[in-house]
C-alpha cells in the first residue's frame, strides 16, 4: 500500500511545514508543523498547543491525526512532521503510539530547516507495538 507518489509525499511535508506556523507554543518556543495522508487520498494538518499546565501539551502529530479522524478519515497511508531544527528529528513515543493506533503501516517522513530528511516506517520505530488487535 505504500508507495506514494514523490509529488504527493512533497505536497505532504509542505502541509507538515506550513502548519507549523500556526503552532501555539509559547512556553518551549519549538513550532511543529505535521500533517496525515489518509488513504482517501485526503492531507489533514496540525500543530504542535502548548499549555501553561504544560502536561497537557498536543503535539503537531497527534493534532493533524486527531483532525482526520474527527473528519472520519481514520486509515493513515503516511505522517510528515516538521520541526524548526538543523537535523529531522522523529516522533516522541506517545505520538508514536497514536500513529500505530491509525497507520500500523505508515510511512513517516520528517523534514526541519535543512535540506535533510528521514523516511521511515511506523513499524520501525516502534516495533512489536501494542495496538488495538491486542484487545481482542
Ligand atoms: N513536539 C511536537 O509537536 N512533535 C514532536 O515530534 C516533538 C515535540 C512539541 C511538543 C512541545 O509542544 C514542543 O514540541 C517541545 O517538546
Amino acid at each position: 500500500m505504500n508507495k506514494i507518489p514523490a509529488a504527493t509525499l512533497r505536497r505532504l511535508e509542505k502541509a507538515a511545514r506550513t502548519a507549523a506556523r500556526k503552532s501555539y507554543s509559547p512556553y518551549s518556543k519549538f513550532a511543529v508543523g505535521a500533517a496525515v495522508l489518509t488513504v482517501s487520498g485526503k492531507i489533514y494538518a496540525g500543530c504542535n498547543v502548548e499549555n501553561a499546565s504544560y502536561g497537557l501539551c498536543n503535539c503537531a502529530e497527534r493534532t493533524a491525526i486527531f483532525s482526520a479522524v474527527a473528519t472520519g478519515h481514520k486509515t493513515l497511508r503516511a505522517v510528515a512532521v516538521f520541526t524548526p531544527t538543523p537535523l529531522p528529528t522523529m516522533p516522541c513515543g506517545a505520538c508514536r503510539q497514536v500513529i500505530n493506533e491509525f497507520g500500523p503501516q505508515a510511512l513517516v517522513v520528517s523534514v526541519c530547516d535543512s535540506a535533510q530528511r528521514i523516511e521511515t516506517t511506523l513499524d520501525a520505530l516502534l516495533p512489536a507495538a501494542f495496538g488495538p488487535r491486542d484487545l481482542g
